[in-house]
């Protein structure tokens, strides 16, 4: 459903992307791992529109989206959950999720449904200021807010970090649970043996370029990748 064809892109005169071509198939869990710096991040905003694409090309569900702006790749059905500073702390639970739906109002009652049954606890918390929220449930706001116009595919950067171990464990039970309901991933993640572990395929950054691919076990499985990535 998404395709990257040749993706070459940065923010200066310096490509940071460096010529990648990776694909997320329907249904699928991917993820990228990779050493910090490799240009996880840019990737991941190039295709949502927010870096400038200098050459290749970015498919999605068959038609080019290039060119397009952010709002039009979010109504073709792709969802974003950037790195940091992903929610809005004086504001209430369900004011974010609000603004997660601000492009299509009307999608916003069968959404805010959806993101409840993912996350039961923050129906309970609906009217809570995020500000005052643990990290972990921080986090599952702002992907309830990506999630609130049920996206086709779902781009999550670096959805565990700052969290424990416990409440990552969690985190990763409802990304299997958003995929079981039908949305594509791609993650990008520190922790990579984990989010290798419930993705079909992944693919190794460095530089700027793809070094590895394969099936999420088989990456785990090869001695190169877990010397160099995986921490041995
Ligand atoms: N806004 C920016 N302006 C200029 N360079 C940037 C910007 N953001 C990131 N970079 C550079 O792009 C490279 C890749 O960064 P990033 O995509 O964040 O890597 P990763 O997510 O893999 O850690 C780094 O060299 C970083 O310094
Ligand atoms: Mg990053």
């Amino acid at each position: 459903m998404l395709k990257l064809v040749d993706v070459v892109s940065g923010y200066t005169d310096v490509n940071i992307i460096q010529g990648v071509s990776m694909e997320v198939n329907k249904n699928e869990i991917v993820t990228i791992i990779g050493p910090n710096g490799s240009g996880k991040s840019t990737l991941m905003k190039t295709i949502f529109g927010l870096v400038e694409l200098r050459n290749g090309r970015i498919l999605f569900d068959g038609s080019d989206i290039s060119q397009l702006r952010t709002d039009k790749i979010v109504r073709k059905g792709i969802g974003y959950v950037p790195q940091e500073r992903n929610v809005f702390p004086s504001l209430t639970v369900l004011e974010n999720l609000e603004i997660g739906a601000f492009i299509r109002r009307d999608r916003f009652k069968e959404g805010l449904e959806e993101v409840f049954n993912i996350f039961p606890e923050l129906k309970k918390k609906s009217a809570q200021k995020v500000g005052t929220m643990s990290g972990g449930e921080q986090k599952m706001v702002a992907v309830g807010r990506a999630l609130i116009l049920m996206p086709t595919l779902l781009l999550l950067d670096e959805p565990s970090s700052g969290l424990s171990p416990k409440l990552r464990d969690v985190l990763f039970k409802k990304i299997v649970d958003i995929n079981e309901l039908g949305t594509s991933l791609m993650i990008v993640e520190q922790n990579a043996r984990m989010a290798l572990s419930v993705s079909r395929r992944g693919y190794v950054l460095e530089m700027g370029k793809k070094r590895f691919e394969g099936e999420g076990k088989s990456l785990l499985a090869n001695e190169e990748v877990k010397r160099l990535y995986l921490g041995g």
